[in-house]
């Protein structure tokens, strides 16, 4: 059983918890590599970065990071998620301040076709579902993903890899599953996190390591016109890293093409040898 909850190899949770009830918690999803877990830092870092927002008693740093070394030392590779809740409360929204956190745990394999086809760039699909605003959940990771439930319940082709998703004023601000990036030049565009979307940290890695390939990064509004006129488009997340993209296919919008993938092939280098 590839499941741990707090540290326990057990798979049943208290309907009481308030991860359940209010989806009242945050989660990581972290890639195992090499029996280890990529960027775990910046991991460890939204998380507690979360927790601390959410006023929700976060695990012990210590034994989390070793907990969560353990589990992924069973894999060479694969994917490994952390839930924490603020843990099992009375009825209401109220916390009580003195709830103890559930962590959550469980290892899987890599999706299909991950490491293979990281190099193939993919075909994107742009949703109608808008993502939610809320500067005060902005960029956390959060267990309210309703937006991208829905966003991503809009295809069943299994050709379209992402879809991509606007805020409510009709910015494109990212994948259901991945942050947006945009080359034009030697500026690398994404779009800031500071109403919806989730700060992600493979994002976070990009643009610590932009200046390196001698890149700038921008983080501004990104419309329509900024995706027509880019020289190279790619999504990036913790699993699957950086995705190039081929296609983004909007029905009323046509449909644009992507011939430049060289900025995300040169980051991909990069994080391989990380
Ligand atoms: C909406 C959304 N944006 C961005 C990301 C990428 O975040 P990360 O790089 O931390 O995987 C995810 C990851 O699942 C996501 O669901």
């Amino acid at each position: 059983l590839n499941v741990w909850i707090n540290g326990r190899n057990r798979s049943t949770l208290d309907y009481r918890d308030r991860g359940l009830q209010y989806g009242d918690g945050i989660f990581e999803t972290m890639r195992v590599r090499r029996r280890g877990i990529r960027l775990l830092d910046l991991h460890l870092e939204r998380l507690y970065k979360g927790c601390g927002q959410l006023r929700i008693r976060a695990p012990d740093p210590l034994l989390l990071r070793r907990e969560l070394e353990r589990i992924a030392a069973r894999r060479i590779e694969g994917v490994l998620k952390l839930i924490v809740t603020r843990g099992c409360g009375p009825r209401g929204y109220r916390p009580a301040v003195r709830e103890r956190a559930t962590r959550i745990a469980t290892l899987h394999a890599l999706p299909r076709a991950t490491p293979d086809d990281a190099a193939k760039a993919v075909r994107l699909r742009v949703c109608a579902t808008r993502l939610s605003t809320n500067p005060s959940l902005a960029g956390l990771k959060t267990l309210n993903r309703l937006d991208s439930v829905l966003a991503r319940a809009e295809w069943s082709d299994a050709r379209i890899w992402e879809g991509l998703m606007r805020d409510v004023d009709g910015n494109w601000v990212c994948g259901t599953m991945s942050n947006l990036f945009v080359r034009r030049g030697r500026d690398l565009l994404t779009p800031p996190i500071d109403r919806c979307g989730v700060a992600g940290v493979m994002r976070r890695w990009i643009l610590q390591n932009a200046g390196s390939l001698r890149l700038h990064p921008v983080e501004r509004r990104i419309r329509w016109d900024d995706l027509r006129s880019a020289e190279e488009v790619f999504m990036s997340n913790a699993v699957v890293g950086i995705r190039s993209v081929r296609t983004i296919e909007g029905a009323r919008l046509g449909k644009l093409r992507f011939i430049g993938a060289d900025t995300a092939q040169q980051l991909r280098s990069l994080l391989d040898r990380q």
